[in-house]
């Protein structure tokens, strides 16, 4: 007779869920979501930038920075240099933005 496999399933799930960072803590300093790689050039591994003319979102608001994120990626957020973040923002899948806030709002800004 065959076991049914939803069990085993759903173990699966949960298990690949906490590995995922879902169901634990947000992400640290110490933990990076795997999603910033490609921003670490512009804006510094933790969030303060060398180049005066890329914002520091180190420290800045985790709502903000998920409003911003999303603008981006849609379209709504237009004009200087919008168009070179549209790019990267729209690399990113939806699922991916709250940790990548949660990161950059936990980290001192620092110039
Ligand atoms: C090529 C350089 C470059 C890369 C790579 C880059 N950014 Fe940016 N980012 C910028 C610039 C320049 C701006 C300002 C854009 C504007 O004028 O709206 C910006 C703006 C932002 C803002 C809005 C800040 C604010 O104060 O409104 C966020 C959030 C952000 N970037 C996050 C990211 C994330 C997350 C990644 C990686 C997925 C990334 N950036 C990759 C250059 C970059």
């Amino acid at each position: 007779m065959r076991e049914s496999a939803a069990p085993h399933l759903l173990r699966i799930a949960f298990a690949a869920a906490v590995a995922w960072g879902c169901c634990t803590e947000p992400a640290t300093a110490e933990d990076p979501p795997p999603g910033i790689a490609p921003c670490v050039s512009c804006h510094g591994p933790l969030g303060t930038p060398t180049d005066s003319s890329v914002p520091i979102i180190a420290g800045q608001n985790r709502d903000y920075l998920l409003q911003a994120l999303r603008a981006y990626s849609n379209g709504g957020r237009t004009g200087g240099m919008a168009d070179v973040m549209a790019g990267y923002a729209k690399g990113l899948a939806e699922s991916e933005l709250p940790a990548i806030a949660d990161f950059y709002s936990k980290l001192k800004p620092v110039r």
